[in-house]
């Protein structure tokens, strides 16, 4: 593939509607360019329109692979405690929206000691169960709707799939599955102006989200019952157990990071493989030797969080680019996963790619490494295999319409048809 020539100068990371609304392969080109550079390129911030704090110093964009990895496994010398997202958030906040993915160790590893224990294989064995049988009835109900075989694929197939399959484990019930599904686009759509578009929005649906899920965690310490949000009310470390608070920041961050990017994980897979029959062919053909590598191509290829950030805690450097204590740097995963110097053509889209080097669709590695990464690919394997065996011929018709996001990539609309 030839990308585009995009000069530095010529385009500015922090320009939402400019840089990631405007064509994909002059994005493409840009990370390039950041890629080929010596040292490292800064960025100005972008600006919250009514936020209440200030617009931030800027950040050092890391567009190669061995910068973001280098990065994401020195949490001492990269830290995330003062905030994973670009803009900064007051201290109470950070914490509020990002729980653990904005703490530090001691902290970090206290609160993640305790959530694990609702992410061991046995918990994920038992919910094995029952995203095959989600699987099974979200195709039932496709081909029960839709006799003339065309349907939206993102509301329809995958959104559906990861959003039951975390309100079941939490122990949500089925009635208020479209209440979490509406907070959780608010707030990872923020900028898109089909959500929300202002910060008293987004604040507004956090809180409800985090009252719902203080009440649930409360009432699953008082009574028990056989969810995973009552293996984490109950947990104990060091003898100190989840406040109710602690759940509820909790609860914000697992929705958000276990619903949307297991949805454009799909997505963008189904998409990816209409566009490369032959890797569909291959795929199908044989599933049980191809569905571990392809899946983790389909995480490579759509890199659905586009980056993550962390502060310099000393002065430190990178690529040869002094970095000073207090400054930004901005792990473009979305850049690293087409690092031509890590992967043998990485814009070519293929289902038996090795896995190693490893891709950092998950994280680069280090504290913060997705806790979901094995109920995310189990999801994905069990959704593909269902649809390959029940509509083999489900392809995409139309054009993606993707989510205005500098931090998600994420598709809203895109239709699928079958024979
Ligand atoms: C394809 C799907 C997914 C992708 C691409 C993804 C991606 C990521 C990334 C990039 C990070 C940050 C890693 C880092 O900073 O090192 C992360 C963290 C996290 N993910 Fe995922 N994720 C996915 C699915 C899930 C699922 C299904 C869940 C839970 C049900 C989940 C829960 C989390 C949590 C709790 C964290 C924070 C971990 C920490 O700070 O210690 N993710 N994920």
């Amino acid at each position: 593939m030839t990308l585009p020539t995009v000069p530095l100068g010529s385009f500015d990371l922090s320009d939402l509607e400019g840089f990631w609304g405007g064509p994909r392969d002059r994005r493409e080109g840009a990370f390039k360019t950041l890629r080929d550079m010596d040292g490292l390129a800064y960025f100005e911030e972008a600006e919250f329109e009514d936020a209440p704090f200030p617009r931030g110093p800027g950040y050092w964009a890391l567009a190669r692979h061995d910068d973001v990895w280098a990065a994401s496994r020195n949490p001492k010398l990269f830290c995330s405690g003062q905030g994973s997202n670009i803009g900064d958030l007051p201290q109470e906040m950070n914490e509020f929206f990002g729980s653990m993915i904005n703490m530090d160790d001691p902290k970090h590893y206290r609160l993640r000691s305790i959530v694990s224990k609702g992410f061991t294989p046995k918990e994920i064995g038992r919910v094995e169960g029952y995203v095959h049988a989600k699987a099974a009835r979200i195709v039932d109900r496709l081909l029960e709707k839709f006799p003339e075989g065309r349907c939206d694929f993102v509301e329809h197939v995958a959104a559906a799939l990861p959003l039951e399959i975390i309100c079941d484990m939490m122990g949500i019930p089925e009635e208020d599955y479209g209440k979490v599904f509406g907070w959780t686009n608010t707030i990872l759509g923020l900028g898109d102006p089909e959500y929300a578009t202002t910060y008293d929005e987004l604040m507004a649906h956090s809180l409800e989200m985090f009252m719902y899920a203080q009440a649930l965690g409360e009432s699953r310490r008082a009574q028990p019952t056989d969810d995973i949000t009552s293996v984490m009310m109950n947990a104990e470390v060091d003898g100190e157990r989840l406040t109710p608070q602690e759940f509820g920041s909790f609860f914000i961050l697992l929705v958000v990071a276990g619903n949307e990017t297991t949805r454009n994980a799909i997505s963008h897979g189904m998409k990816a493989l209409t566009d490369h029959p032959d890797q569909r062919d291959l795929l199908y053909g044989d599933y049980e030797t191809h569905a571990r590598t392809a899946m983790d191509e389909i995480v490579r290829w759509a890199t659905p969080v586009i980056h993550f950030r962390r502060t310099a805690t000393e002065d430190t450097e990178l690529s040869g680019q002094p970095i000073a204590a207090g400054q930004k740097v901005v792990l473009f995963y979305c850049s690293a996963n087409r690092d031509e110097r890590t992967y043998e053509d990485p814009f070519r889209f293929d289902v038996t790619r090795p896995m190693q080097p490893q891709q950092v669709g998950f994280g680069a590695g280090g504290p913060h490494f997705c806790l979901g990464a094995n109920l995310a690919r189990r999801e994905m394997t069990v959704m593909f295999d269902e649809l390959r065996r029940r509509v083999p011929t489900m392809r995409i018709t139309g054009e993606p319409e993707y989510l205005l996001s500098s931090f998600i990539n994420g598709i809203k609309r895109m239709e699928c048809a079958w024979d």
